[in-house]
């Protein structure tokens, strides 16, 4: 098919594109707009690296077609903070020490943002939930699901926008997030 302009909306800043209507939103956002926060694993929506917000929920943009996304808001990684202000989610994730590699923390973080956008109040088995189907092949699970406690503590908790102090202050632990058993531990 013939390339014919298309005008996205990404990190709050309108883009024209001319491409193939049924190209992959990952491919414009890494390869046209130099956005390479989101990630390509699979390219089937089976891995979650590549997910992005769309109008606030998280969705694999390697399975969207860029058409899909005009009229809507497109937030990627490098939308939410950067290495001086980072977002209270990505604050939380480098608080815990959530990475070895790196390649799935972005689509981590962005389900985690999805899930404290929309279910503030989630506990442990919710939280587990929205992240079952992001692979991480370093095992770092569990270092992952002390991230994601922590930002929806943080998302719960006058320390929002937050930082490891205001954490701190607010007293965080990992056991104070719902278990699976729907209790609070603090
Ligand atoms: S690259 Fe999109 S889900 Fe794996
Ligand atoms: S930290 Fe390497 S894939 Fe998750």
């Amino acid at each position: 098919m013939s390339a014919s302009p298309i005008s996205i909306r990404v990190n709050d800043a309108q883009h024209t594109i001319s491409c193939d209507p049924k190209t992959p939103l990952l491919y414009i956002l890494r390869n046209d707009l130099a956005l390479n926060g989101p990630k390509f694993g699979c390219g089937l929506g089976e891995c979650g690296a590549c997910a992005v917000l769309i109008d606030g929920r998280a969705v694999r943009s390697c399975v969207v077609p860029v058409t899909a996304v005009k009229n809507r808001s497109v937030t990627t990684l490098e939308g939410l903070g950067n290495s001086t202000s980072p977002h209270p989610v990505q604050q939380a994730f480098i608080d815990e020490n959530a990475a070895q590699c790196g390649y799935c923390l972005n689509g981590m973080i962005m389900t985690v943002v999805s899930l404290a956008l929309h279910q503030p109040d989630a506990g442990e088995a919710e939280i587990k939930n929205a992240l079952a189907h992001n692979l991480c092949r370093c095992g770092t699970h569990k270092e992952i699901l002390a991230a994601a406690k922590r930002a929806l503590f943080l998302t719960n908790s006058a320390a929002l926008p937050g930082s490891l102090d205001s954490a701190r202050e607010s007293g965080f632990e990992p056991s104070n997030v719902k278990t699976d058993r729907g209790e609070r531990n603090a």
